[in-house]
């Protein structure tokens, strides 16, 4: 892991090198994970968008950007990756606008402009978390929230935790989930995974990850002087045996958080 002051850049350059297998790993929707599981409790803790200015905060390649765009909001998305946000630039069409920017100091942006922020599956990709909470509380309106959601830190199967496994299943083609094993959850730490395409193929750049304790995700939010609202760990909305294990603990965590 490069020093802290080096670290943008190396998040930076990590994204953009991955940009166009991210891109297709999201296929313009989401994975099925986020359709089944994250996306429909996102959906239920933003409420009615129409005519709100949204900024969403990382926007990848734009997907959510679109869906809240095409349900009525004016959404700014910025990302950190100037590849991305090309990406999100062609697949754009109306209420849209797309920066390059970093989460971490949204000095693009005045004070109480958003009516709604999204950060979707983001502050566990970033080393700022209490800074870029800060700035969520600066650049949104009094009335208005912050959805955000992580990969859930107490079953981070990237991080401190993983399935032990037991033989494949014939209907799924997905290996049984034995039990889920976690250890030194109270480390935090940075870490970097590679991600794979849907056939198994390695995305060319590691990415980096920031462990941290839900505790630590509340003092931040609190820190910022927001109060929750709302606080979701997500089951899927189908009964497809393919989400077996993500019945039996919680995949996804995501937090509604107000002035
Ligand atoms: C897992 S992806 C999620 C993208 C999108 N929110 C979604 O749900 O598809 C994480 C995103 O965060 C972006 N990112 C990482 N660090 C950032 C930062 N400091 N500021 C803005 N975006 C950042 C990455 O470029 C990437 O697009």
């Amino acid at each position: 892991m490069p020093k802290v002051s080096t670290m943008e850049k190396h998040i930076k350059d990590q994204w953009d090198a991955n940009a166009i297998a991210f891109a297709i790993l999201i296929g313009g929707q989401g994975t099925p994970h986020h359709r089944m599981i994250l996306n429909p409790c996102i959906d239920s803790l933003m409420g009615n968008v129409e005519g709100k200015r949204l900024l969403d905060a990382g926007c990848g390649e734009g997907y959510l950007s679109r869906y809240y765009a095409e349900k009525g909001a004016d959404v700014v998305g910025v990302d950190i990756s100037s590849q991305l946000i090309e990406i999100c630039k062609e697949k754009a069409r109306n209420n849209q606008e797309f920066h390059v920017g970093d989460i971490c100091d949204l000095k693009l942006f005045r004070d109480t402009s958003f009516d709604l922020i999204l950060c979707n599956l983001v502050l566990l990709n970033v080393p700022c978390l209490f800074k870029a909470l800060e700035e969520f509380q600066r650049v949104l309106r009094n009335t208005g929230h912050l959805v955000f959601s992580i990969v859930h830190p107490a079953f981070d199967f990237y991080g401190p935790g993983t399935w032990e496994m037991g033989e494949k299943d014939s209907e799924t083609n997905r290996r049984i989930g034995l039990f889920f094993k976690i250890d030194n959850y109270f480390d935090e730490r940075p870490y970097e995974r590679y991600w794979r395409s849907r056939d198994g193929r390695k995305f060319p750049r590691a990415i980096s990850f920031f462990h941290r304790t839900i505790s630590t995700y509340i003092n931040a939010i609190l820190n910022a002087g927001f109060q929750i609202q709302d606080f979701r760990e997500p089951t899927p909305i189908t009964d497809d045996a393919f989400f077996e294990r993500e019945r039996r603990i919680p995949f996804f965590a995501v937090f509604k958080v107000g002035k």
